[in-house]
């Protein structure tokens, strides 16, 4: 459910009945089944409208900030192309060092900062609860774009859409979500796993003893009656694999790099492994990726990944129109 709205001043135009209107975007647990139908149904237009199209002016004269405190390639440039493609404008920060950030700037004070200037703040920053200190500090809609281990609820989103749009709407019931590699650092899986407990799905976990999926996320989802299991190779759930979602080992959490060193090369999907595989699933990963995904698979029809960045796209135009009261 959307948390309580913020008072935003109304410019002309917007909805401020709108159910998102105002609102942060910090967690999936925001998001219940029906909340999920309508970002996925509002996605959907917006692909149709960037495929007759490509540009409208649905957010004409708004202004995004997109404060990254973490490096960045799709989550960053698909915020940015969001925003341009719906008409509006973005203050890329990428790089905190050349801000005052590196003068030792609070986060609250540059979030004020950034107000001042722009509609929305999208915010990625290393620390978990990072957004909703963020969010705390503003008055206008702040949406996560991770915050370190926690989540990174826009990537669960797409993530989500993608399984939607690949494999037919209606149909994550019933399906087997095996995911792979670094459960334990991996902020997406945190957040998919979250999600994905909304509808009747069976998840595997398949990870390094060191990478498993941490209690908490695992019991939230036990409590929604998800049934769940781990394992350690995937040659034991990959025949019955409706989605398998591969995660990078994320090498920049680990204390100790000997245990990096030890896990990096774990799991790696190439042609062969996916002999063993459905012809009717597919493979995602959020990227980047650094060896778990032989790129001899890429020309596999099942290979998701790069679809799923483009449907990343459509949910960050979504969303920003939602929260800015046009959707
Ligand atoms: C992910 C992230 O930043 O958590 N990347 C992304 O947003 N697509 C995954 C990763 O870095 O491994």
């Amino acid at each position: 459910m959307p948390t309580q709205s913020k008072s935003l001043h109304l410019p002309f135009g917007e909805d401020k009945n709108a159910p998102w209107y105002g609102k942060d975007i910090l967690s999936v647990k925001q998001f219940a089944r029906e909340d999920l139908e309508y970002v996925f149904g509002v996605a959907h237009e917006m692909r149709g409208m960037v495929e007759r199209v490509g540009t409208f002016d649905l957010l004409k004269g708004k202004i995004l900030a997109n404060l990254f405190y973490e490096p960045s390639t799709r989550t960053s440039s698909s915020f940015t192309a969001a925003m341009e493609r719906l008409g509006g404008s973005v203050i890329p920060i990428n790089e905190v060092k050349y801000s005052s950030v590196s003068k030792g700037e609070s986060l609250p004070d540059t979030i004020r900062t950034l107000e001042c200037y722009a509609d929305v703040i999208v915010l990625r920053h290393p620390e978990t609860g990072s957004a909703a200190i963020a969010a705390k500090a503003a008055k206008k809609p702040v949406i996560n774009a991770g915050d370190g281990v926690g989540e990174h609820p826009t990537q669960a989103l797409l993530d989500a859409f993608t399984i939607f749009e690949e494999l037919g709407v209606g149909e994550i019931d019933g399906m087997t979500v095996t995911m792979l590699g670094d459960l334990k650092y991996g902020r997406t899986v945190h957040s998919l796993a979250r999600l994905l407990s909304l509808y009747n799905v069976k998840i595997n976990y398949v990870s390094p003893e060191i990478l498993r999926m941490p209690q908490e996320v695992m019991e939230e989802v036990a409590a929604k009656g998800i049934p769940q299991a781990e394992f350690s190779t995937l040659q034991e759930v990959l025949p019955q694999t409706d989605v398998l979602y591969v995660t990078r080992v994320q090498q920049e959490r680990f204390e100790n790099q000997k245990d990096y060193e030890k896990v990096k090369g774990a799991y790696v999907i190439d042609p062969q492994v996916m002999q063993a595989a459905k012809q009717e699933m597919i493979v995602m990963h959020p990227l980047p990726r650094v060896g778990e995904i032989s790129p001899e698979f890429d020309e596999d029809p099942r290979a998701a990944y790069f679809r799923q960045m483009e449907y990343g796209l459509y949910v960050r135009m979504a969303l920003l129109a939602m929260v800015l009261g046009k959707a």
